[in-house]
């Protein structure tokens, strides 16, 4: 039967630790502590401005979080905060996205990002990792100005579809975008790539995975 799968992209799709692959040896030793900071403290920004009931698009938060991560760590080099946004921009999708979005997409279901980015950032994003032709549509939250997990971003997908919350399947790396998600009313996938711990047990997935390939086993 054909479903709807919706995508978290940061994290799911497309590989946030890459930025700072491409520049690991100028970044040195210290490179993937300056990556986990930056990416922690921009997802922090995105849930404390939601909390306090602000918003200030993901691009800047984005930038801001590198300067902290920056501060943060100063045996890396602050002249790479160019490359590294720039990198950012045009970040690596994982090697399984494509040919995951490919054979739903052959096998008629509809696909689409759920994500925070700022629409320019999704745009360059899917450029330059070639899905957009697989993709049925791309939401950013930016329309809501609130990031996940507020309910409100999930029900951007039922009214883009004009379906209901069972009828989607939500794909994610991120264990509390799959909570909101779950929460939201949607089934959900966790791909846990890097093997972490479960959390949110009141919100467990319909399924674990490992990467995006073991979603196209029997969908
Ligand atoms: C996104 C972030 C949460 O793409 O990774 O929405």
């Amino acid at each position: 039967m054909s479903s709807i799968f919706v995508f978290d992209a940061y994290g799911t799709l497309l590989d946030v630790h890459a930025a700072i692959g491409r520049y690991r040896s100028e970044a040195g030793p210290e490179a993937d502590r300056l990556s986990e900071i930056w990416r922690t403290k921009q997802l922090e920004y995105s849930w404390t401005l939601t909390l306090a009931g602000r918003y200030v698009e993901f691009w800047t938060l984005t930038q801001r979080a590198l300067d902290y991560a920056l501060a943060r760590v100063p045996s890396v080099d602050k002249a790479l905060r160019g490359k590294l946004l720039d990198a950012y921009f045009t970040l690596d999708a994982y090697a399984d996205a494509r040919a995951t979005l490919r054979t739903l997409k052959a096998r008629g279901h509809r696909t689409a990002i759920l994500s925070n980015g700022s629409p320019d950032m999704l745009q360059g994003a899917v450029n330059a990792a070639r899905i957009k032709e697989d993709l049925d549509a791309v939401l950013s939250i930016d329309v809501l100005k609130m990031f996940k997990p507020r309910p409100e971003v999930y029900a951007l997908v039922t009214d883009r579809f004009g379906c209901r919350p069972g009828d989607v399947t939500f794909v994610s790396s991120n264990r509390w975008d799959v909570m909101g998600a779950v929460a939201f009313g949607f089934h959900a996938c966790w791909i846990n790539r890097s093997k972490m711990p479960d959390e949110y047990p009141d919100f467990a997935p319909r399924q674990v995975l490992r990467d995006l390939t073991a979603l196209t086993n029997g969908a």
